[in-house]
Protein backbone atom coordinates (compact mmCIF):
# COMPACT_ATOMS: atom_id res chain seq x y z
CA UNK A 1 0.00 0.00 0.00
CA UNK A 2 1.05 3.28 -1.12
CA UNK A 3 1.30 6.66 1.31
CA UNK A 4 -1.18 8.38 -1.06
CA UNK A 5 -3.67 5.45 -0.28
CA UNK A 6 -2.93 5.62 3.57
CA UNK A 7 -3.89 9.47 3.16
CA UNK A 8 -6.81 8.77 0.95
CA UNK A 9 -8.15 6.41 3.73
CA UNK A 10 -7.91 8.94 6.10
CA UNK A 11 -9.23 12.10 3.55
CA UNK A 12 -12.16 12.79 6.34
CA UNK A 13 -9.54 12.44 9.54
CA UNK A 14 -6.82 14.65 7.55
CA UNK A 15 -9.70 17.29 6.53
CA UNK A 16 -10.74 17.37 10.28
CA UNK A 17 -6.89 18.35 11.11
CA UNK A 18 -6.66 20.58 8.38
CA UNK A 19 -9.56 22.37 9.72
CA UNK A 20 -7.60 22.71 13.40
CA UNK A 21 -5.04 24.10 11.83
CA UNK A 22 -6.49 26.70 9.31
CA UNK A 23 -8.49 27.85 12.37
CA UNK A 24 -5.98 28.04 15.08
CA UNK A 25 -3.56 30.16 12.85
CA UNK A 26 -5.69 32.91 12.35
CA UNK A 27 -4.33 35.50 14.59
CA UNK A 28 -6.02 38.83 13.60
CA UNK A 29 -2.16 40.25 13.29
CA UNK A 30 -2.73 39.11 9.59
CA UNK A 31 1.59 38.48 8.93
CA UNK A 32 0.49 35.19 11.30
CA UNK A 33 -1.39 33.51 9.23
CA UNK A 34 0.46 34.79 5.96
CA UNK A 35 3.19 33.43 7.23
CA UNK A 36 2.31 30.46 8.55
CA UNK A 37 0.08 29.26 5.92
CA UNK A 38 3.01 29.39 3.67
CA UNK A 39 4.81 26.64 5.59
CA UNK A 40 1.33 24.51 6.67
CA UNK A 41 -0.26 24.84 2.78
CA UNK A 42 3.04 23.79 1.53
CA UNK A 43 2.19 20.42 0.70
CA UNK A 44 3.93 18.31 4.09
CA UNK A 45 2.49 15.00 4.22
CA UNK A 46 0.61 14.91 7.67
CA UNK A 47 3.30 12.38 8.99
CA UNK A 48 2.95 12.89 12.14
CA UNK A 49 -1.06 13.57 12.48
CA UNK A 50 -1.11 10.35 10.24
CA UNK A 51 0.78 8.32 13.03
CA UNK A 52 -1.03 9.70 15.66
CA UNK A 53 -4.29 8.31 14.00
CA UNK A 54 -3.31 5.49 13.05
CA UNK A 55 -1.80 4.52 16.39
CA UNK A 56 -5.59 5.47 18.17
CA UNK A 57 -7.13 3.09 15.54
CA UNK A 58 -5.06 0.14 16.63
CA UNK A 59 -7.05 0.87 19.44
CA UNK A 60 -10.09 1.45 17.71
CA UNK A 61 -10.13 4.86 19.64
CA UNK A 62 -11.60 7.58 17.28
CA UNK A 63 -12.97 10.44 19.14
CA UNK A 64 -12.83 13.60 18.29
CA UNK A 65 -10.09 15.35 20.18
CA UNK A 66 -7.46 13.72 18.28
CA UNK A 67 -7.94 15.40 15.88
CA UNK A 68 -7.01 18.58 17.42
CA UNK A 69 -4.41 16.60 18.95
CA UNK A 70 -2.66 15.67 15.43
CA UNK A 71 -2.75 19.33 14.98
CA UNK A 72 -0.94 19.99 17.97
CA UNK A 73 1.93 17.76 16.70
CA UNK A 74 1.90 19.65 13.50
CA UNK A 75 2.01 22.82 14.50
CA UNK A 76 4.73 21.98 17.02
CA UNK A 77 6.37 20.30 13.80
CA UNK A 78 5.65 23.75 11.76
CA UNK A 79 7.60 25.86 14.71
CA UNK A 80 10.18 23.66 14.96
CA UNK A 81 10.98 23.94 11.15
CA UNK A 82 10.56 27.45 11.05
CA UNK A 83 12.97 28.20 13.65
CA UNK A 84 15.24 25.23 12.06
CA UNK A 85 15.13 27.08 8.50
CA UNK A 86 16.68 30.20 10.33
CA UNK A 87 19.30 28.30 12.44
CA UNK A 88 20.27 26.58 9.18
CA UNK A 89 20.02 29.51 6.80
CA UNK A 90 17.56 27.06 4.85
CA UNK A 91 16.92 28.55 1.45
CA UNK A 92 14.34 26.35 0.10
CA UNK A 93 11.87 24.04 2.39
CA UNK A 94 9.21 21.49 0.39
CA UNK A 95 10.18 23.32 -3.06
CA UNK A 96 9.78 26.66 -2.25
CA UNK A 97 11.34 29.31 -0.47
CA UNK A 98 11.70 29.18 2.86
CA UNK A 99 9.95 31.63 5.36
CA UNK A 100 13.05 33.56 6.24
CA UNK A 101 13.89 34.16 2.70
CA UNK A 102 10.46 35.32 1.90
CA UNK A 103 10.48 36.91 5.33
CA UNK A 104 13.29 37.08 7.29
CA UNK A 105 14.82 35.31 10.51
CA UNK A 106 12.77 37.88 12.79
CA UNK A 107 9.32 36.92 11.45
CA UNK A 108 9.95 33.48 10.97
CA UNK A 109 11.44 33.00 14.73
CA UNK A 110 8.04 34.89 16.10
CA UNK A 111 5.59 32.96 13.51
CA UNK A 112 7.17 29.96 15.21
CA UNK A 113 7.03 30.89 18.45
CA UNK A 114 3.46 31.76 17.74
CA UNK A 115 2.47 28.58 16.47
CA UNK A 116 4.57 26.88 19.16
CA UNK A 117 1.92 28.44 22.01
CA UNK A 118 -1.20 27.99 20.71
CA UNK A 119 -0.03 24.29 19.82
CA UNK A 120 0.14 24.78 24.40
CA UNK A 121 -2.80 26.35 24.16
CA UNK A 122 -4.69 24.00 22.95
CA UNK A 123 -3.26 21.26 24.29
CA UNK A 124 -4.07 23.05 28.08
CA UNK A 125 -7.61 23.21 26.83
CA UNK A 126 -7.56 19.44 26.02
CA UNK A 127 -6.58 19.31 29.98
CA UNK A 128 -5.15 15.58 29.86
CA UNK A 129 -1.91 15.59 32.17
CA UNK A 130 -0.99 12.20 30.34
CA UNK A 131 -1.31 13.71 27.11
CA UNK A 132 0.67 16.98 28.32
CA UNK A 133 3.32 14.64 29.59
CA UNK A 134 4.19 12.96 26.28
CA UNK A 135 3.73 16.24 24.30
CA UNK A 136 5.87 18.54 26.54
CA UNK A 137 8.61 15.94 26.84
CA UNK A 138 8.89 15.59 23.11
CA UNK A 139 9.45 19.06 22.60
CA UNK A 140 11.73 19.96 25.76
CA UNK A 141 13.83 16.91 24.00
CA UNK A 142 13.61 18.69 20.28
CA UNK A 143 15.32 21.52 21.52
CA UNK A 144 18.02 19.75 23.20
CA UNK A 145 18.52 17.10 20.32
CA UNK A 146 18.91 20.31 18.43
CA UNK A 147 21.27 22.09 20.70
CA UNK A 148 23.26 19.44 20.60
CA UNK A 149 23.63 19.37 17.28
CA UNK A 150 24.21 22.83 17.01
CA UNK A 151 27.86 22.47 19.46
CA UNK A 152 28.69 19.39 17.53
CA UNK A 153 28.62 21.18 14.36
CA UNK A 154 31.51 20.76 12.10
CA UNK A 155 33.26 18.32 15.03
CA UNK A 156 34.32 15.60 12.40
CA UNK A 157 35.25 13.70 15.80
CA UNK A 158 31.46 12.77 16.25
CA UNK A 159 30.73 9.34 16.41
CA UNK A 160 27.74 7.05 14.99
CA UNK A 161 26.47 6.50 18.79
CA UNK A 162 26.38 10.60 19.40
CA UNK A 163 24.92 11.49 15.55
CA UNK A 164 22.15 8.68 16.41
CA UNK A 165 21.43 9.90 19.98
CA UNK A 166 21.27 13.93 18.19
CA UNK A 167 18.25 12.61 15.39
CA UNK A 168 16.41 10.74 18.08
CA UNK A 169 16.13 14.07 20.16
CA UNK A 170 15.70 16.21 17.35
CA UNK A 171 13.23 14.70 15.19
CA UNK A 172 12.70 11.07 16.14
CA UNK A 173 10.53 11.99 19.57
CA UNK A 174 8.01 13.81 17.74
CA UNK A 175 7.38 10.76 15.74
CA UNK A 176 7.51 8.19 19.01
CA UNK A 177 5.07 10.82 20.93
CA UNK A 178 2.67 10.62 17.94
CA UNK A 179 2.66 6.78 18.65
CA UNK A 180 2.30 7.28 21.94
CA UNK A 181 -0.12 9.48 21.94
CA UNK A 182 -2.72 6.80 20.07
CA UNK A 183 -2.11 4.62 22.97
CA UNK A 184 -2.50 7.02 25.03
CA UNK A 185 -5.74 8.46 24.31
CA UNK A 186 -7.50 4.91 24.09
CA UNK A 187 -6.57 4.59 27.69
CA UNK A 188 -3.66 1.79 26.75
CA UNK A 189 -1.49 0.60 30.07
CA UNK A 190 1.96 1.56 30.01
CA UNK A 191 3.56 -1.23 28.56
CA UNK A 192 1.48 -0.09 25.18
CA UNK A 193 2.54 3.30 25.43
CA UNK A 194 6.25 2.11 25.51
CA UNK A 195 5.33 0.06 22.66
CA UNK A 196 4.37 2.32 20.39
CA UNK A 197 6.55 5.15 21.16
CA UNK A 198 9.56 3.09 20.61
CA UNK A 199 7.71 2.41 17.38
CA UNK A 200 7.76 6.02 16.67
CA UNK A 201 11.31 6.50 17.72
CA UNK A 202 12.73 3.59 14.92
CA UNK A 203 10.60 5.09 11.97
CA UNK A 204 11.73 8.99 13.18
CA UNK A 205 15.38 7.40 13.50
CA UNK A 206 15.14 6.21 10.03
CA UNK A 207 13.25 9.16 8.54
CA UNK A 208 16.28 11.33 9.43
CA UNK A 209 18.81 9.13 8.07
CA UNK A 210 17.34 8.72 4.87
CA UNK A 211 16.71 12.74 4.71
CA UNK A 212 20.47 12.50 5.53
CA UNK A 213 21.46 10.70 2.69
CA UNK A 214 19.33 12.13 0.08
CA UNK A 215 20.78 15.83 1.13
CA UNK A 216 23.96 13.69 -0.26
CA UNK A 217 22.08 11.81 -3.29
CA UNK A 218 18.79 13.10 -3.45
CA UNK A 219 17.32 15.36 -6.56
CA UNK A 220 16.75 19.06 -5.60
CA UNK A 221 13.25 18.71 -7.19
CA UNK A 222 11.86 15.48 -5.72
CA UNK A 223 13.66 16.28 -2.14
CA UNK A 224 12.19 20.22 -1.84
CA UNK A 225 15.98 21.10 -0.70
CA UNK A 226 18.89 21.75 -2.00
CA UNK A 227 21.41 18.99 -1.95
CA UNK A 228 24.58 19.12 0.20
CA UNK A 229 23.15 21.63 2.68
CA UNK A 230 24.09 19.56 5.50
CA UNK A 231 27.81 19.83 4.85
CA UNK A 232 27.71 23.75 4.26
CA UNK A 233 26.26 23.90 7.80
CA UNK A 234 28.86 21.46 9.06
CA UNK A 235 26.31 19.16 9.98
CA UNK A 236 28.04 15.84 10.33
CA UNK A 237 25.52 13.07 9.63
CA UNK A 238 25.47 9.31 9.02
CA UNK A 239 27.11 9.06 5.48
CA UNK A 240 30.09 11.52 6.01
CA UNK A 241 30.57 9.96 9.76
CA UNK A 242 31.12 6.37 8.23
CA UNK A 243 33.62 7.78 5.44
CA UNK A 244 36.04 9.53 7.79
CA UNK A 245 35.95 6.32 10.07
CA UNK A 246 36.74 4.52 6.76
CA UNK A 247 38.74 6.73 5.10
CA UNK A 248 42.52 7.34 5.92
CA UNK A 249 44.16 10.01 7.75
CA UNK A 250 45.10 12.67 4.57
CA UNK A 251 41.43 12.09 3.44
CA UNK A 252 40.41 12.91 6.36
CA UNK A 253 42.16 15.98 7.17
CA UNK A 254 41.16 17.34 3.65
CA UNK A 255 37.71 16.89 4.34
CA UNK A 256 38.04 18.67 7.17
CA UNK A 257 39.95 21.42 5.88
CA UNK A 258 36.58 21.64 3.59
CA UNK A 259 33.97 21.41 6.55
CA UNK A 260 35.77 24.03 8.66
CA UNK A 261 35.70 26.27 5.35
CA UNK A 262 32.35 27.66 6.16
CA UNK A 263 31.35 28.78 2.59
CA UNK A 264 32.57 25.42 0.31
CA UNK A 265 32.35 25.59 -2.83
CA UNK A 266 29.94 23.28 -5.57
CA UNK A 267 33.37 21.43 -6.15
CA UNK A 268 34.34 21.03 -2.42
CA UNK A 269 30.81 19.57 -2.36
CA UNK A 270 31.45 17.07 -5.01
CA UNK A 271 34.68 15.91 -3.49
CA UNK A 272 33.04 14.76 -0.57
CA UNK A 273 30.10 12.91 -1.75
CA UNK A 274 32.73 11.24 -4.11
CA UNK A 275 34.74 10.40 -1.08
CA UNK A 276 31.45 9.35 1.53
CA UNK A 277 30.28 7.16 -2.23
CA UNK A 278 34.19 5.57 -2.49
CA UNK A 279 33.89 3.91 1.29
CA UNK A 280 30.07 2.82 0.92
CA UNK A 281 28.99 5.90 2.98
CA UNK A 282 25.58 6.07 0.82
CA UNK A 283 24.88 2.17 1.40
CA UNK A 284 25.66 2.27 5.09
CA UNK A 285 23.48 4.56 6.31
CA UNK A 286 20.10 3.10 3.78
CA UNK A 287 21.49 -0.01 5.97
CA UNK A 288 21.05 1.59 8.91
CA UNK A 289 17.92 2.87 8.36
CA UNK A 290 16.26 -0.47 6.89
CA UNK A 291 17.83 -1.81 10.10
CA UNK A 292 15.72 0.46 12.26
CA UNK A 293 12.72 0.03 10.28
CA UNK A 294 13.15 -3.61 10.43
CA UNK A 295 13.07 -3.00 14.20
CA UNK A 296 9.59 -1.06 14.03
CA UNK A 297 8.27 -3.57 11.50
CA UNK A 298 8.80 -6.14 14.27
CA UNK A 299 7.21 -4.18 16.91
CA UNK A 300 3.80 -3.15 14.88
CA UNK A 301 3.62 -7.24 14.24
CA UNK A 302 2.87 -7.91 18.30
CA UNK A 303 -0.43 -6.21 17.88
CA UNK A 304 -2.83 -8.74 15.97
CA UNK A 305 -3.86 -8.08 12.60
CA UNK A 306 -6.29 -4.94 11.23
CA UNK A 307 -6.19 -2.26 8.75
CA UNK A 308 -4.23 0.18 11.38
CA UNK A 309 -1.29 -2.63 11.66
CA UNK A 310 -1.25 -2.64 8.19
CA UNK A 311 -1.11 1.14 7.81
CA UNK A 312 1.22 1.29 10.27
CA UNK A 313 3.65 -0.98 8.28
CA UNK A 314 2.96 0.79 5.06
CA UNK A 315 4.20 3.94 6.51
CA UNK A 316 7.37 2.15 8.05
CA UNK A 317 7.79 1.02 4.40
CA UNK A 318 7.48 4.78 2.55
CA UNK A 319 9.53 6.21 5.27
CA UNK A 320 12.10 3.91 4.08
CA UNK A 321 11.57 4.23 0.28
CA UNK A 322 10.66 8.03 -0.08
CA UNK A 323 12.77 10.28 -2.06
CA UNK A 324 11.01 13.32 -0.86
C1 LIG B 1 15.01 19.55 10.89
O1 LIG B 1 16.27 18.94 10.84
C2 LIG B 1 14.70 20.05 12.26
C3 LIG B 1 14.20 19.33 13.26
C4 LIG B 1 13.89 17.91 13.07
C5 LIG B 1 13.92 19.84 14.63
C6 LIG B 1 14.21 21.28 14.88
C7 LIG B 1 13.98 21.60 16.32
C8 LIG B 1 14.09 22.83 16.86
C9 LIG B 1 14.43 24.04 16.06
C10 LIG B 1 13.82 23.00 18.33
C11 LIG B 1 12.36 22.91 18.67
C12 LIG B 1 11.61 24.14 18.39
C13 LIG B 1 10.27 24.32 18.63
C14 LIG B 1 9.64 25.62 18.38
C15 LIG B 1 9.39 23.22 19.11
P1 LIG B 1 17.24 19.14 9.59
O2 LIG B 1 17.73 20.54 9.58
O3 LIG B 1 18.25 18.07 9.66
O4 LIG B 1 16.28 18.82 8.37
P2 LIG B 1 15.86 19.73 7.15
O5 LIG B 1 16.82 19.36 6.07
O6 LIG B 1 14.46 19.31 6.83
O7 LIG B 1 15.97 21.16 7.54
MG1 LIG C 1 17.35 22.19 8.54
Amino acid sequence: MQIEDIILTYEKDLKLVEEFLDKEQNSYVKLIPQISSHIIASGGKRLRPLLLLISSDLFKYCEERRHVLAAVIEFIHTASLLHDDVIDHANIRRGRAAANKLWGNTASILVGDYLYATAFRLLTEDGDPVVQRIISSATTTMVEGETIQFIKSGDAEITEQEYLSIIEKKTAILMSASCALGAALAGQPQESIRTLSSIGLKIGVSFQVTDDTLDYVGVKEEFGKNIGMDLREGKMTLPLIWALKKGSLAEKEAVIKIIKHKSAEDEDILTIIDFIKNYGGIEYALGKAAQYIGEAKALIKSFPDSSARKYLLSIADYVLNRNN
